[in-house]
């Protein structure tokens, strides 16, 4: 179904130097995104999860980690088939936001508490696209009202304080999804957020998919939500990857203990048919 390879992650190590006792995060895995698919990515806390997809955003340093081994390959629209771990800082800041878009838990942490979202979108759209003739403005428009936000307009002018969370969400996607990336990173993006809302967002962000052909790396700890999203599956324990396959084959065929365990506490693939929303559950690790 999904045959053309948008990133590559080969034998990739990531370690916190840790004052002389180094911790290897990430130990060796290897796993490929498609163009246009949902990955999913489970595993208890701690197993990597977020160490990985800052890996593919170029960010490791920033939680002082470094990728000791491995290759990060992109094939990028703009700069063809690249090394993401061997690419300069400036190079990396011409893919992300532009070609690899991210969304987090608490966007408070992506939007600048004292600009407005006009400014937001603006700075976010305006980096990331060049081209003179479009309208930025009714792009932001268009774009936030493709999120169902009502009333764009006002909301322009308003600051992320005055948003709920579920608005703040929406802002940040809209932000992520402006500039039409060809990978969405979405790690948790919807923990935070009552069961309704978060809902409506995992629609959304199928709906950004399939209308840019994006492909997205969702890390949850929610098998439910994995059900409803992903295409295919990888299962994370201790820094590697224990498991991955089609997410048909994950809930109805699992072959680790670990994968056993993780859906034992859930309910059958299919079991979503004619209902609207996904219920939650607690999966205990
Ligand atoms: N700032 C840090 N300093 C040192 N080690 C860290 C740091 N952040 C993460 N680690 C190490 O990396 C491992 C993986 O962390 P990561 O954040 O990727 O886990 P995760 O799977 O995203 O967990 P969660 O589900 O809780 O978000 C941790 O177990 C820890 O050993
Ligand atoms: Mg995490």
């Amino acid at each position: 179904m999904f045959n053309s390879t948008l990133i590559d992650i080969q034998d990739l190590n990531v370690r916190f130097p840790n004052r002389g006792k180094p911790i290897d995060a990430v130990r060796g895995i290897s796993f490929k995104i498609f163009r246009g698919e949902t990955l999913g990515v489970v595993g208890e806390s701690g197993s990597g999860k977020s160490v990985t997809s800052m890996s593919i955003l170029g960010l490791n340093h920033i939680a002082g980690a470094f990728v000791s081994a491995g290759n990060i390959i992109f094939n990028s629209d703009r700069l063809g088939s690249v090394d993401i771990t061997k690419l300069e800082n400036q190079e990396i800041r011409k893919i992300r936001g532009r070609e690899i878009g991210m969304i987090f838990q608490e966007p408070m942490t992506c939007l600048n508490p004292v600009l407005n979202i006009q400014l937001q979108l603006y700075e976010a759209l305006e980096t990331h696209l060049h081209d003179e003739n479009l309208n930025l403005k009714m792009r932001m428009l268009e774009l936030l009202e493709k999120l169902r936000i009502p009333d764009p307009v006002a909301k322009l002018s308003q600051y992320p304080h005055n948003l709920s969370g579920g608005m703040r969400q929406r802002i940040m996607i809209a932000i992520a999804l402006g500039c039409q990336p060809s990978l969405l990173i979405a790690d948790e993006p919807t923990t935070a957020l009552d069961v309704t809302i978060q809902a409506q967002i995992l629609d959304l962000i199928k709906e950004m998919q399939s209308d840019f052909g994006t492909s997205v790396l969702f890390v949850t700890h929610d098998m439910a939500v994995i059900a409803e999203m992903a295409d295919r599956v990888i299962v994370m324990l201790d820094g590697k990857i224990v498991e991955q396959g089609p997410v048909g084959q994950i809930f109805n065929n699992p072959q680790h203990d670990y994968t056993k365990k993780l859906i034992s506490a859930v309910p059958k693939i299919g079991s979503m048919t004619g209902k609207k929303n996904p219920e939650k559950f607690p999966v205990e690790y």
